[in-house]
């Protein structure tokens, strides 16, 4: 069996051994039926062949049916019971980006470090994924973690795992994404928190993220319009993050990650009240891990998050 190496490892293993006991005991049923009757009635024997005796009455049917039913509803209940705690993201958590592209990993650490097909994670310490796609649907999967999430094109994905003990494990990309699908493999390496931090500390470090999102806001003439010196009417990126907008047919949407980034590729989607939707897409002009870091830049420009931090 796979080592037990994230927190959510072991309500997994439990589902699927009871599920693996469960069909284990109605395939003893079934195949010691079926061998009962081979023996009793094989040729020459005088077991009794007659017509059937009339024993299948409404309840015996209404019986077995329900009770099947609710076989089936509590290993529903049970695998969600399991899993759905997963789907809510630790509030407190490392984030680091993913990006995938035929056909490698390419990460990204908040404090400016990058890995390809490689994630140093420290142990015991939840890490919180978001993962995007360059081009086609990849999947993240570990199965050491007995994680798996899909990875797609123009929007944003997130899985968490907490790793539990120390060692490399397998990364696989799980959903057929090419000629070198089965190749797109990776190694994530679980560290103690001093060795991780001693390990990031001797990376080569570029910008942090919300700093080379800085860089390209001027570089890619973004600040023409959303600067503070701009001339140009264009909302205001500080504290928008989080915010709620009102759009140009009067309805509201959270501006979410999704949103910005929806914002930067298809500004005509979602026009700000009050605005011309004079702003060109920047799609395949800003590459996928760029909108990551434009994103991380206007995730910053929020007063109060930027004091706290
Ligand atoms: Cu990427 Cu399969």
């Amino acid at each position: 069996m796979l080592p037990e190496a994230s927190t959510l490892a072991p309500a997994v293993d439990r589902i699927f051994w009871g599920l693996v006991g469960l069909s284990v005991v109605i395939m003893g049923v079934v195949g010691g039926l079926v061998l009962t009757f081979a023996i009793k009635y094989r040729r020459g024997t005088k077991a009794y062949r007659g017509p059937l005796p009339d024993i299948m009455s409404r309840e015996v049917e209404i019986g077995w049916t329900v009770a099947t039913l609710f076989v089936a509803l509590f290993i529903f209940w049970w695998a969600a019971a399991a899993q759905l705690p997963h789907f809510l993201l630790p509030k407190k958590a490392l984030e680091i980006h993913v990006v995938a592209k035929q056909w490698m990993w390419k990460v990204q650490h908040p404090e400016g470090v990058r890995e390809i097909d490689a994630l140093h994670v420290p142990v015991g310490v939840p890490v919180k994924l978001e993962m995007t796609s360059q081009d086609v649907i990849h999947s993240f999967g570990v199965p050491a973690f007995r994680i798996k999430q899909d990875v797609l094109p123009g929007r944003y994905t997130s899985t968490w795992f907490e790793a539990k003990e120390v060692g490399d494990y397998h990364l696989f990309c799980t959903e057929y994404c090419g000629t070198d699908h089965a190749r797109m493999t990776g190694t994530i390496t679980v560290m103690e928190p001093e060795a991780y931090a001693r390990w990031l500390a001797e990376q080569p470090h570029g910008e942090d993220l919300a700093g080379e999102g800085a860089q390209l806001f001027t570089a890619l003439g973004c600040s023409a319009c959303h600067g503070a010196q701009a001339r140009v009417p264009a909302p205001s990126l500080a504290n928008l993050y989080g915010s709620q907008v009102v759009l140009a047919d009067g309805s509201r949407v959270t501006a979410d990650e999704d949103y910005l980034r929806e914002s930067i590729e298809r500004p005509e989607a979602k026009v700000t009240a009050g605005y011309p939707s004079t702003m060109p897409s920047y799609q395949g002009i800003a590459s996928e891990e760029q909108v990551v870091a434009l994103v991380a830049y206007i995730k910053s420009q929020d007063g109060k998050r930027s004091q706290a931090r």
